[in-house]
């Protein structure tokens, strides 16, 4: 599946572009899955305040955060209330991201997720028996798009030893407009600089090595279009831009780790024993 030039390429910069990885009809029917996922979620229902301005709701958003390791949750941009606390607008235009594990709990991303082709590219990297720990769709929505900001996969995928790696797909096209993703090439031979860590049920912190950010002259957009793969290493710094143009930015993550590394009771994403965490299909 991998070329050796494209293997020599991951190890040297730490990420791997993979144009034309998913072909324009499931990137569709990926997109339209999520819509309609949105559709569906009843943010009353769910015991989501649609109001976050209070710490009470402050600790209520973390604890929801906290139990979705093993859930498909719904989350909202930022921006997307108004100082009343009420949304600015639809919902479908208000929701940052959908997670965490869609891809054991949906069937057409379980389907998507778990592919031998995929499997093949994990293995291509260097990974001996990776297993999906953790799914994002992410909206990147017109105009309020929130940014994500410099870090490593590393510091909220904590395994001993490091293995966490990302699989981040383009639904549609990633431009420095609409908020593409940025990374700094070779930046994965930096050390880890911070863990993020669960505290409690309702509370997380940083455990800090280094409290220097991450240098950002070198970074390097990566502007793709929609079907393509890119692989991100687990220490390789990266960030996406926010998105003030009128154009989404939907993509769709995955991050495997190794079966066989230590994962430790206090990171933030937890999974029921009932749900352990798979590879991918032979
Ligand atoms: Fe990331």
């Amino acid at each position: 599946m991998l070329s050796d030039k494209q293997k020599t390429g991951y190890e040297r910069d730490g990420f791997l572009v993979l144009e034309d990885f998913v072909d324009t009809g499931t990137c569709s029917r990926l997109i339209d899955r999520a819509n309609r996922l949105v559709e569906e979620f009843d943010p009353g229902a769910e015991g989501v305040a649609s109001i976050f301005s209070t710490t009470e709701q402050t600790r209520t958003s973390d604890r929801y955060f906290l139990e979705s390791g093993d859930r498909v949750s719904f989350f909202f941009e930022e921006e997307a209330f108004d100082e009343r606390g009420e949304l600015r607008q639809a919902k479908e235009l208000s929701i940052n991201k959908i997670g965490h594990a869609l891809h054991d709990l949906d069937p057409v991303f379980e389907a998507f997720s778990h592919s031998a082709r995929l499997g093949e590219v994990a293995h291509g990297i260097g990974m001996v028996d990776p297993v999906l720990l953790q799914s994002m769709y992410i909206f990147k929505q017109p105009n309020i798009g929130g940014e994500v900001v410099c870090h490593t996969d590393h510091t909220f995928l904590w395994t001993d030893p490091l293995s966490v790696t990302g699989f981040w797909f383009a639904l549609e096209d990633a431009t420095i407009e609409n908020g593409c993703l940025y990374a700094l090439p070779g930046g994965h031979r930096l050390p880890a600089r911070k863990r993020f860590v669960r505290t409690g049920d309702d509370s997380t912190d940083f455990e800090v090595f280094d409290p220097e950010d991450y240098p950002l002259d070198g970074i390097v957009p990566l502007e793709v279009p929609a079907g393509t793969l890119v692989v991100l290493h687990g220490l390789l710094p990266h960030l996406s831009g926010p998105n003030r143009s009128p154009r989404s930015r939907h993509a769709y993550t995955l991050h495997a780790v190794e079966r066989g590394a230590e994962y430790p009771a206090d990171n933030w994403l937890q999974r029921a024993e009932s749900l352990p965490a798979r590879g991918f299909a032979a």
